[in-house]
């Protein structure tokens, strides 16, 4: 005896579905929330220089919030600054990041999201 094999068959494809539905929340996916992917990032790569919250000094690095996305490419892709800008810190630190490529408009999402520090 046992399962029909149709029945099986409806199973497995409802299942299959459930498994679709979910991972439009799966981290990386195009469908995800920008800004909490670029949070994630930064906590991954930045944070050892750069203060967890964006919006404070960290160890080595300056506050980043409301850095726009010209300056987060040309700092993350070749650790420079765009034309004109005047850096927070004299110091060449950082290290540029270039395999987050990619990354960078998420990036520029959350950093962008968060208000931008008044000089002190
Ligand atoms: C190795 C330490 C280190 C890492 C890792 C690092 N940074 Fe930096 N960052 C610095 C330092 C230090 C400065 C100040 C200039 C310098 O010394 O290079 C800086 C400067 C910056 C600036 C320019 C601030 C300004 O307005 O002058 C931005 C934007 C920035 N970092 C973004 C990031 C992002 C985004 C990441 C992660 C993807 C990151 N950094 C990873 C150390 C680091």
């Amino acid at each position: 005896m046992g399962m029909p094999h149709a029945t099986i068959r409806t199973l497995a494809l409802r299942a299959q579905l459930v498994g679709l539905l979910l991972c439009t929340a799966c981290p990386g996916n195009d469908s995800g929330d920008l800004v909490s992917q670029g949070a994630r990032i930064y906590k991954q790569n930045c944070i050892a220089c750069h203060n967890i919250d964006p919006m404070l000094d960290g160890a080595t690095g300056p506050a980043v919030a409301g850095s726009s996305l010209e300056l987060i490419e040309a700092r993350v892709m070749r650790a420079q600054y765009p034309p004109g800008y005047v850096p927070k810190k004299p110091s060449a630190f950082m290290v540029p990041l270039p395999f987050l490529q990619k990354e960078i408009p998420a990036l520029a999402a959350y950093l962008g999201s968060l208000p931008a520090q008044p000089p002190k």
